[in-house]
């Protein structure tokens, strides 16, 4: 198992060029199960769970192959509707491609274990809405065997939450459905926007994606398309982290600075100075934070749940106390325990968690155990007096692309081991 060896409190300089969102990433791919043909993903992230997808969409018929920077799609010879218990659990967001199969061959077969690192993940909207589109959906021990013999037919979704993974589900299933689909109390984040504007590209009708009513004009078929895949706001954020704890001044390129509205002035709340210019952020951090005061995650456009482990492990360096509200996820302080070890001051009480700011955290042995648990550990790593050694990087490698290099290349005295 590869570990990260970090030498703390170096100065980091110079400017990067954010990776392609994930999540954007992810639903794209499974969406491109519908288009009959050959779909090309520019700034398509190099991850794991993006070659999870892959193993998927190869099991499925598909032909997935990268040329650089874009990953090129055919789906042309889809020919399963089944997909193996190993290739589901590689990645949580897998259960997306179920709304795809079962759109484009009319039946879908997956087991969809509940749980994960940060929690229970039902797909009780899923399966609600699915059914509602005329989906039948038996369900046996977390294996579902879905079947539309007559196609999906649309009609009209609220959900009682606005769950990304969901209304991504949905927005997919519905594109050829017969009929119109609208989802009320849709998820807003930019990435179901992309997915729209990837859909659309290949021939669908969605309307008012990114806002709270979406609606979907279903069509015959899909063709394939070309598409640029957004920043990822969340690397953003992590990377801002990173600069935060080190008393260093930053230029992040190819950043939507919109994406982050509830993000910069949680920075700037801190002390850090922030300077916006046409798809170029440049953060300079100073010598010592200040407290971030109070973060709630919510819903978009609030502030992202993935991006609280990157700044709580910010707020550990800095002078007063922050406090965190984790509203979305029942399981997002696992690695508070690891930051614990390195010398913050946390008290986790269900959904809160109070950082009292600490002049030195203390580089030491910890473990990852989930994805941006893992990056918290970087970022704190990266501000630590001293020697860190963090495992789980395994974990680190399922949403940021060669992280370690980046930061490397950035002035950081960090290696895989
Ligand atoms: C997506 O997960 C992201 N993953 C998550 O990013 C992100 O944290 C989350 O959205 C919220 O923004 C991908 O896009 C691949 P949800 P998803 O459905 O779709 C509950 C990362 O670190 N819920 O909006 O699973 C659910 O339990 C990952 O990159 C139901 O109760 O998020 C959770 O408490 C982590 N029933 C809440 O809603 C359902 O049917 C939000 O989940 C579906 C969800």
């Amino acid at each position: 198992m590869s570990r990260l060896l970090v030498k703390g409190r170096q100065k980091l300089s110079g400017e990067v060029s954010v990776q392609g969102a994930k999540n954007s990433a992810l639903p794209i791919l499974a969406a491109t199960v519908l288009a009959k043909g050959e779909s090309v993903l520019y700034h398509c992230p190099a991850l794991s769970d993006v070659d999870a997808s892959c193993g998927i969409l190869r099991y499925l018929g598909c032909k997935a192959r990268r040329e650089g920077e874009a990953l090129v799609i055919d789906s042309a010879g889809v020919d399963r509707a089944d997909i193996p218990d190993a290739l589901m659990r590689k990645t949580r967001s897998s259960i997306v491609f179920l709304g795809a199969v079962l759109a484009r061959t009319g039946r879908a077969k997956l087991c969809f274990p509940g749980g994960c690192e940060i929690g229970p993940r039902p797909i009780d909207m899923h399966l609600r809405a699915l059914r509602q589109l005329g989906a039948e959906i038996r369900e046996r021990h977390g294996c579902l065997d879905c079947r539309a013999p007559y196609g999906l037919k649309g009609c009209r979704v609220a959900l009682s939450f606005p769950s990304v993974g969901a209304t991504e589900d949905i927005m997919i299933a519905a594109v050829t459905a017969s009929g119109t689909t609208t989802i009320t109390n849709a998820a807003r984040e930019p990435e179901i926007t992309d997915l729209a504007d990837y859909l659309n590209r290949c021939g669908a009708r969605i309307y008012g994606a990114g806002e709270g009513v979406i609606v979907i004009d279903g069509v015959p078929s899909l063709h394939g398309a070309a598409h640029t895949i957004i920043p990822d706001r969340i690397v953003a954020a992590t990377l801002m982290s990173c600069a935060a704890v080190t008393g260093s001044a930053l230029t992040l390129r190819g950043v939507v600075s919109s994406h982050l509205g509830a993000v910069l002035p949680v920075f700037e709340e801190s002390g850090c100075h922030i300077r916006v210019s046409d798809g170029d952020l440049r953060l300079t951090a100073p010598q010592r934070l200040r407290s971030m005061r109070v973060v709630r995650t919510m819903p978009y456009p609030g502030f992202p749940t993935d991006a609280q482990a990157p700044l709580l492990a910010a707020a550990c360096f800095a002078e007063g106390t922050s406090v965190f509200v984790e509203n979305i996820f029942e399981n997002r302080y696992r690695h508070t325990a690891e930051l614990i070890r390195m010398g913050a001051s946390i008290k986790t009480e269900g959904k809160v968690a109070v950082v009292e700011g600490v002049p030195r955290l203390y580089g030491a042995s910890v473990e990852a155990t989930d994805l941006r648990g893992a990056a918290a550990l970087v970022i704190a790593a990266l501000g630590a007096e001293g020697q860190s050694e963090i495992s789980g990087v395994r974990y680190l490698e399922r949403g940021y692309e060669r992280l370690e290099q980046t930061l490397s290349d950035l002035g950081a005295e960090i290696r895989k081991v």
